[in-house]
């Protein structure tokens, strides 16, 4: 199958092409650039340069499968024409299409221009609605953030421990490269290096996102740290009942024993005994585990991805295997590096 990337330059697109180039069954056809038209795809991404194309425009679209777009926020409503004429399945990686009704957008974002879609794109994150994606062409893939805390908290839901009214907080740490290539001077090396940096005290977007798709309102902080790729959440969650560890771990090995990109780390031996992204940097994994805080009742869920993978490219790959009757796994079964430098 011939897929397409919208964006290529970028930081997902990159790693979108590096995917779409190892899958088993696409063929990377097209990868858009403006500032890079006519440049090769390793003069940006360098782990691509035995990749034999190049850049074009991404007004010069040619008729594919899959169309992956993984431009910035705006660019895929203002061009979702040309992206379905261009190809089967769309799978967008920005929030355009992600929150299912306009008030949202309204409330979030500066609107939206092609609201009337809003009900025909399908949110994407598999372990929580696989069954809607067969057969989807227009997806939106979930965002990076908002994967990470809502899988750490959909087993809570399918235990019953939450029910949507409980007092949630998470704290997310994330790297750099969730700023994109275009990040400007907060992402540069010299402002970034070694901080902890709280850059979305309140009111980050992907609140939207977690009330839309689990029906719970969180408290949400995001600090920028020194790292490149991931995103860890860390979910301070106040249940109402009492819940022991093995309530625990029956919720959460009921919820993913059968799921392919998720891995438990709770607490058992060794450096890593609970997610961190050093751990799943490169790979499609999500890490979920849990500690329990009695005399605070207080249980705190930890879950960590590769916002490049999971989060991004990896999960826009997975949505589309599932979209197009591939094994799910299709293209994404490589694991990451142990040990490696920061991710
Ligand atoms: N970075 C992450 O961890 C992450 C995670 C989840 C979701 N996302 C979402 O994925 C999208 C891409 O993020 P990114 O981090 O890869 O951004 P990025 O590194 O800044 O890349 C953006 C790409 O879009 C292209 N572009 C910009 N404006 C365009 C336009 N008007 N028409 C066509 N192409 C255009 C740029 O190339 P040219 O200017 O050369 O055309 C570039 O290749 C964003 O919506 C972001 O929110 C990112």
């Amino acid at each position: 199958m011939k897929a397409s990337v919208v964006g290529a330059s970028g930081f997902t697109g990159g790693e979108l092409c590096r995917l779409v180039d190892g899958h088993p069954e696409f063929e990377l056809a097209q990868a858009t650039s403006r500032e890079y038209a006519n440049r090769t795809v390793g003069h940006v991404h360098p782990n691509l340069r035995h990749v034999d194309l190049r850049f074009t425009e991404p007004d010069e679209l040619e008729r594919v499968d899959v169309l992956f777009a993984a431009t910035p926020h705006g660019v895929s409503m203002n061009n979702v024409d040309a992206f379905r004429a261009a190809a089967d399945t769309v799978v967008d990686l920005s929030a355009d299409f992600r929150l299912s009704n306009e008030a949202a957008y309204d409330e979030w974002y500066d609107g939206h221009d092609r609201p009337e879609l809003l009900a025909e794109a399908e949110y994407a994150l598999p372990e929580l609605n696989r069954e809607n994606l067969p057969g989807a062409d227009l997806i939106a893939a979930g965002g990076c953030n908002a994967t990470a805390t809502i899988l750490g908290l959909l087993p809570l839901f399918e235990a019953d421990v939450l029910s949507g009214d409980e007092q949630v907080v998470v704290d997310v740490k994330v790297g750099s490269s969730e700023g994109g290539a275009g990040g400007g001077r907060a992402s540069s090396h010299a402002e970034r290096s070694g901080v902890v940096r709280p850059y979305a005290p309140t009111g980050h977007r992907h609140e939207a996102e977690i009330q839309d798709f689990l029906g719970l309102d969180v408290s949400f902080t995001v600090h920028a740290v020194d790292m490149v790729r991931g995103a860890a959440a860390t979910c301070h969650v106040f249940p109402d009942e009492p819940v022991s560890k093995g309530d625990l771990w029956s919720a959460y090995r009921g919820s993913y024993e059968e799921e392919p990109f998720v891995r438990l780390a709770a607490g058992g031996g060794g450096v890593y005994r609970y997610p961190e992204p050093k751990a799943v940097a490169g790979s499609n994994f999500a890490e979920v585990g849990f500690e329990l805080d009695p005399a605070n009742r207080r249980l705190v869920v930890f879950s960590a991805i590769d916002n490049m993978m999971k989060g991004s490219a990896g999960q826009a790959i997975h949505a589309a295997n599932i979209a197009v009757g591939l094994a799910e796994t299709a293209g994404l079964e490589s694991t990451g590096f142990h040990p490696v430098g920061a991710p």
